[in-house]
């Protein structure tokens, strides 16, 4: 497999990146090592993926609609300043909710295209997401079934409910679901019915991962094990590419498939590593 040229992205470190992805090319076609996780922009990334080389895709994009959470620029400023200041001392800190670049919605149908490129036939993706962009996506879909036709373009096939249990705080009728998307290339069974379209899981907490901050989006492991359980076999690649803290990453090692997960975000790239590299070593 050889490795091609890239051209530069402003969302994504670029430095030596040609080297890093003849590294990582190589592994996809001769490994039998683990896990990846690279710091990249996945646009950049997905386009040197060769066709039809990946087993399976479970991932959470940075879509438009998280901003809604993102905290005032005036209020990022003051916790920059009361954290250099060291203000921020105690129990009571509070969640700087300023946490990464934000894909446009308009990329949905791009990101999408490359989705169904590198996918093996007959094999899923999943894509967590909000109502909001579900209904972006799903237009996506519509789209491209449209202009290819359904031989050639995804499946869309429901959206999944992730019932969290309980919702968030101070608003009205208050969130305790997410979706997951559930899109098909060609046709491939699932592992088990055992599921149906609403699965219980309980949100990620500081509590549950021992003291570690979860971040702001950050998903169970064995919420996405049951996804990956369902639509691999042991071996198999699974790809994240907005991998975050890698949670996909550590259910596909627990469930022995190999992981290839990108991030932008130094502090993710390196909380993701560290993740993984426990699972290896345990
Ligand atoms: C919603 S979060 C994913 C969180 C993840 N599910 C977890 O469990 O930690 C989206 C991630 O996409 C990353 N991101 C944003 N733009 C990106 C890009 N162009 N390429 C790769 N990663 C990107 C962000 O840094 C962020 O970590």
């Amino acid at each position: 497999m050889t490795s091609t040229t890239m051209t530069t992205t402003k969302t994504g470190p670029t430095d030596s990146f040609e080297r890093r992805w003849a590294f990582a090319s190589d592994w996809l076609a001769v490994s039998d090592a683990p896990a990846l996780v690279m710091r990249c922009d996945a646009f950049a990334a997905l386009k040197v993926i060769p066709d039809a080389s990946i087993d399976l895709i479970v991932t959470d994009p940075p879509y438009a609609s998280l901003e809604k959470y993102r905290d005032s620029k005036a209020r990022i400023k003051k916790y920059e300043r009361d954290k250099r200041r060291g203000k921020l001392k105690g129990t009571r800190i509070p969640r700087l909710r300023d946490w990464f670049p934000i894909m446009p919605n308009e990329r949905f149908p791009e990101l999408l295209a490359e989705f169904y490129r590198v996918m093996a036939d007959d094999s899923h993706c999943y894509i967590f997401c909000d109502d909001e962009t579900s209904d972006v996506i799903k237009a996506a879909c519509d789209a491209m079934v449209r202009e290819r036709g359904e031989k050639n373009a995804f499946k869309w096939w429901k959206r999944i409910v992730w019932d969290k249990g309980h919702g968030g705080q101070g608003y009205h009728y208050r969130n305790a679901h997410e979706f997951v998307v559930f899109l098909e290339k060609g046709k491939r069974n699932l592992n088990s019915k055992a599921h149906s379209s609403v699965i219980p899981c309980k949100r990620v907490s500081k509590g549950s991962l021992g003291g570690r901050d979860p971040g702001p989006t950050e998903k169970p492991v064995s919420l996405i094990a049951t996804l990956i359980e369902n639509s691999s076999k042991p071996s198999d690649l699974v790809l994240d590419p907005f991998c975050g803290r890698g949670a996909t990453g550590v259910a596909a090692l627990f469930a022995k498939r190999q992981f290839l997960g990108f991030d932008v975000q130094k502090k993710a790239v390196r909380i993701s590593r560290e993740r993984l590299r426990a699972v290896e070593a345990a």
